[in-house]
């Protein structure tokens, strides 16, 4: 369950500027579940509490939930003067829409875009190592040294200090010909920067390739072309919630 200042969620169903609300609030014309409002600061829950503005029932979804598919070639960021952002791909016409996290430019796959701040906080926090799960190319054969090392936890820093927490490498296919390449799939509970690729380079290995198909509860759909993204039902949206709640 999420709340949202009363002023707020009536300003961004664009009931008026926030000052307009806030003054209409304090002249009582505005009620929650029958109840006149005196305070714009009062925490409302959109989903469960009715609001009148000027006798008028006001509906709207204060939170959005895309899930997209990320093309390469797009920053994970609401702005960037060098390339296009992944809100442009977007048509939804809200501002205040973000990325939950950052996929590197030349990387693909699962991006959840919401404006849910409180959501996302708890997604990426570290105390709640949300699995991330990626199809990655190695150049290279993959041996069972490294999914050992994968699975103990890698030093990806300068120092010894910057450890990756134990990762899961599984082995999907190898391709033995001159070409010597992997196919695998990593899954990590965290998101330090370049985190994969890192991990293949502190073992001496590159990576060609890298899609995340997973984010926590998320499985990125096989329907969902590149560079499209559709809203996330109630129950993924359901998940991930409860999913960011537990420790
Ligand atoms: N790890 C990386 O190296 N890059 C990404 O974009 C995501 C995880």
């Amino acid at each position: 369950m999420s709340t949202i200042r009363l002023d707020k969620y009536l300003a961004d169903a664009g009931s008026g500027t926030r000052s307009e609300i806030k003054s209409d609030i304090k002249k009582g014309k505005v009620l929650v579940n029958q109840v006149t409002a005196t305070r714009p600061e009062q925490k409302i829950d959109p989903d469960t509490d009715v609001i009148q503005y000027d006798n008028r029932l006001i509906r709207f979804a204060p939170y959005e939930y895309y899930i997209l598919n990320k093309p390469a070639g797009y920053v994970s960021a609401t702005k960037d003067n060098t390339a296009p952002t992944v809100l442009s791909l977007m048509e939804s016409p809200r501002k205040d829409l973000f990325p939950v996290g950052r996929l590197d430019k030349d990387t693909e796959g699962l991006l959840l875009i919401t404006n849910d701040g409180a959501l996302a906080h708890r997604l990426l926090s570290p105390r709640h190592h949300v699995d991330k799960t990626y199809y990655v190319i190695v150049d290279g054969i993959v041996d069972e040294t490294d999914i050992h090392a994968f699975a103990n936890g890698l030093s990806i820093g300068d120092e010894d200090l910057d450890v990756a927490l134990p990762a899961r490498l599984i082995v999907l296919k190898t391709d033995q010909s001159e070409k010597k390449l992997s196919y695998v799939s990593v899954t990590i509970q965290e998101g330090k920067f370049h985190q994969v690729k890192r991990m293949f380079q502190a073992l001496g290995k590159k990576v060609l390739y890298l899609k995340r198909i997973r984010f926590g509860s998320l499985s990125l759909p096989d329907d969902l072309p590149s560079g499209e993204y559709r809203e996330l039902t109630e129950d993924e949206i359901l998940l991930l919630k409860k999913l960011s709640f537990t420790d």
